[in-house]
């Protein structure tokens, strides 16, 4: 994706980090005992900060991350969201909840839509199972608009990266690209030409094996990538995706005025909070139909040792440092950690409070007021969590004149209002504070 994002990002994140007091974290710049989990946005925390996305190599020590469910091939349809749970909710159980979602996700027509109302952050929906080379595909509509970002992509814990990109300017195209650790490189994305991607379905492919990756659209492969091709020698080392990896599906706005500027001109240019999918729907949207995902064996030589779960046996964070453990995946509380899955397990109702509050301040990445898309090589929103849940279960989406259902919206939407009450208002707290 941009040039210059993710400093870019990184200093509005640090900004509001000095404003929050949360520590940041970073390759060489890892968490302290009492936070000891990296999260994806970069700041340090416990409880979902050690669930998916938590990095390895910044975190405190290599086991504060909670080990990662292994691969499950399922295909996903969306006539409600029970896969899908808030991370105000999530503790890591990926057999209760195939996603995890930051934002608000809503479903309508069988489809999943992920939206972004005004001055909000957007919509991330995460896979629980993480994918260990897998062919993964995703028929979706993308939004439209200047700055207005709608992603398909995999993502490790250490970054590597493997992205379907779509600019809200640009109907015609959808932009691959890969990241190996987070690395920038400016001469890694390739763009596909495709049809109006706002107005019509397409299947967009991730084929990831150990030695390529193959990039389709409806079946025709469009780009392929060798890990042959990718060897840094400086790094000693192919800077090829090769870590599990969460598929993230997301609407971000990437042409927020408080972005990097590279971000927003790749982006084409600011966000209009008053286009007409604002003005109709209330919200910019993506549409999701059907998306699968098929495991692949593990590669030849891995580190084979359970069945649950994957976790790193070194910083090096290369393919051969991943093993495969029976470790279990699930924290007790909000205040638990890699290293104390059991912290703040509670007997009675009042551990509801208590693990509510905790979220509110150091265990769930993105809810103190962060703004910008932190997170790895700049894919990935963060979340304003006095944004999340509000009103949208109230909205009633039409498209194309016919009016849709949402089934499961305003109960998913309740959901995450109980959850994140705390939360919220702690979060406004903390924004006054600022
Ligand atoms: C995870 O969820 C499944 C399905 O809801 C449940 O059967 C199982 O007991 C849960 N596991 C843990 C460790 O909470
Ligand atoms: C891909 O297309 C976008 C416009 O959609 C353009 O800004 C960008 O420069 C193109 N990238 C490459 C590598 O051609
Ligand atoms: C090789 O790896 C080093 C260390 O990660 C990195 O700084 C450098 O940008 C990489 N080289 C290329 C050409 O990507
Ligand atoms: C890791 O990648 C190397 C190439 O860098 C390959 O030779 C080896 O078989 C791979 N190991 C695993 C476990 O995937
Ligand atoms: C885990 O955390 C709890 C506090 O919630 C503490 O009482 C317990 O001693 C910790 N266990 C370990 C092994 O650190
Ligand atoms: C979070 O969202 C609220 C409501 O839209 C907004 O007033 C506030 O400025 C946002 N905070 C940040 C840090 O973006
Ligand atoms: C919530 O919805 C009500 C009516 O639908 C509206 O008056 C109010 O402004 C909305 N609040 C927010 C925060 O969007």
């Amino acid at each position: 994706m941009v040039l210059f994002t993710k400093t870019a990002l990184l200093a509005t994140l640090l900004a509001s980090v000095v404003a929050t007091d949360a520590p940041t974290c970073k390759p060489g710049q890892k968490c302290p005992t009492d936070k000891p989990c990296c999260s994806q946005y970069g700041q340090c925390g416990v409880g979902a900060y050690c669930l998916g996305g938590c990095d390895p190599i910044s975190s405190n020590s290599l086991n504060s991350c909670v080990p990662e469910p292994v691969c499950q091939s399922k295909s996903y349809t969306w006539n409600d969201l029970n896969a899908v749970q808030p991370n105000t909710k999530y503790l890591g159980n990926a057999s209760a909840a195939d996603w995890v979602s930051s934002g608000q996700p809503l479903t309508s027509g069988g489809n999943l839509l992920l939206t972004m109302a005004p001055n909000t952050v957007g919509t991330l929906l995460a896979s629980n199972h993480l994918v260990w080379y897998g062919k993964i595909s995703a028929k979706l509509k993308t939004s439209r608009g200047q700055g207005v970002v709608t992603a398909f992509i995999l993502l490790s814990d250490v970054k590597d990266e493997i992205d379907w990109e779509f600019i809200g300017v640009d109907l015609q195209v959808g932009q691959t690209n890969f990241y190996s650790q987070g690395v920038l490189d400016y001469h890694n994305e390739v763009n596909a030409s495709v049809s109006d991607t706002f107005n019509n379905w397409h299947t967009y492919e991730i084929d990831w094996k150990p030695d390529t990756v193959t990039w389709t659209i409806d079946g025709n492969s469009v780009r392929t990538l060798k890990r042959s091709d990718t060897w840094n020698a400086t790094a000693n080392r192919y800077d090829y995706p090769q870590t599990p990896s969460r598929v993230q599906l997301s609407l971000w706005p990437a042409g927020l005025p408080t972005n990097g500027e590279g971000t927003i001109a790749w982006a084409g240019g600011v966000i209009d909070w008053n286009s007409e999918d604002i003005k109709q729907h209330g919200y910019y949207y993506a549409t999701f139909g059907e998306v699968d995902i098929k495991c692949y064996d593990p590669p030849s030589g891995a580190n084979v040792q359970g069945s649950n779960s994957y976790v790193f046996t070194d910083v090096a964070a290369t393919n051969n440092t991943v093993e495969i453990t029976n470790n279990p995946t699930v924290l007790k509380s909000f205040l638990g950690t890699g290293t104390n899955m059991t912290a703040g397990a509670v007997s009675s109702a009042s551990g509801t409070a208590a693990s509510a509050s905790a979220a509110a301040s150091d265990s769930i990445p993105g809810q103190n007021g962060v703004s910008g898309s932190g997170g790895s090589a700049q894919s990935n929103p963060n979340f304003n969590s006095t944004n999340t849940g509000s009103n949208s279960s109230s909205t009633g989406f039409s498209q194309g004149g016919t009016s849709t259902t949402k089934s499961g919206a305003s109960s998913q939407s309740e959901r995450v209002l109980q959850g994140s009450l705390f939360a919220v208002l702690v979060a406004v707290v903390v924004l006054v504070a600022m």
